[in-house]
């Protein structure tokens, strides 16, 4: 797959429609969840107790079962879970109403859903039952251990992270997803060709990812002429890294984070690159 195809270009292979399986988890992982809470380990997230209202609690009871799954260290197969479609990981669904707009709109790639957010579980699973959608998958729990301990290496067709927690304080940076150790666990679960696709509307974090994926050579930028904004100036670039944002594509539908950082005047930026 190149990384601007819509997968109607995929070959027949790859668009499969096949019944997803049943899920081997059942339960809502509480316990799984409340296990890697006690591990210790810098967090991306900022914990929270979520409320959830009625219709979001009631769509957990009635599509847990159908859709969901817990991040618990169980290695996954992806073919098996996906009906044999190709797969993106998007960490930090938040609400999932990105999520299940882009998952409604290219039926033939599978979504592996990621996020803590309780609350969100429940709003993402609504939309799917709204919109009868078989391509997502809700990975409850936190994606560093779907990453490190449950996909298998070449096994994803992209990356999405949008609008991460941009953690602007300076002792909290360590903090933030989109840094080199992350990196060091994705580029082996990307198979050839995979998107990567991040869009932030914090400035410095914006840089500090451009560096990052510049800053690998299995990542080519697929924007080096970039959007008209620049991260760093021409004579500031490291060796052999390639400067440049994406345009925003209008394949990317408005995030609720997105649209929060434009209210307060953010600029936002998109990059994307693809792992050769
Ligand atoms: C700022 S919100 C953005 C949500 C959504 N993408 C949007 O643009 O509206 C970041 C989300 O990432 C989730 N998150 C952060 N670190 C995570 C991790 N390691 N695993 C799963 N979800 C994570 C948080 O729970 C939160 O819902």
């Amino acid at each position: 797959m190149t990384a601007s195809a819509p997968s109607s270009q995929l070959p027949p292979s790859a668009r499969l429609s096949a019944a997803p399986a049943a899920f081997p988890a059942p339960m809502y992982p509480h316990k799984a969840t409340e296990e890697q809470h006690r591990e210790r380990r810098i967090r991306t997230f900022q914990p929270r107790r979520g409320r959830m209202t009625k219709a979001q609690a009631g769509a957990l009871d009635r599509s847990w079962e159908r859709y969901g799954l817990a991040i618990d260290g169980t290695p996954l197969d992806l073919p098996q879970l996906f009906g044999g479609l190709p797969v993106t990981l998007e960490i930090g669904f938040g609400m999932g109403d990105t999520t299940a707009s882009m998952a409604a709109a290219d039926p033939a790639m599978g979504i592996l859903a990621a996020d803590v957010h309780t609350p969100g579980h429940g709003n993402l699973l609504q939309f799917l039952e709204r919109d009868g959608s078989e391509n997502v998958r809700l990975a409850a729990g936190d994606a560093i251990i779907l990453l490190r301990d449950m996909l298998a290496d070449a096994s994803l067709a992209g990356l999405r992270v949008y609008f991460p927690d941009p953690w602007p304080k300076p002792k909290h940076h360590k903090r933030r997803l989109i840094q080199d150790s992350f990196l060091d666990l994705v580029l082996p679960r990307l198979a050839p060709g995979a998107l990567v696709h991040c869009a932030t509307d914090w400035e410095p974090y914006a840089e500090q990812m451009a560096e990052v994926l510049a800053g690998r050579p299995e990542l080519e930028n697929l924007h080096p002429e970039g959007d008209g904004s620049h991260w760093l100036e021409p004579s500031e670039h490291p060796a052999g890294s390639v400067p440049g944002y994406a345009p925003r594509p209008d394949w990317r539908p408005m995030t609720k984070f997105e649209r929060a950082g434009l209210a307060k005047g953010h600029v936002v930026h998109d990059l994307l690159f693809r792992r050769r």
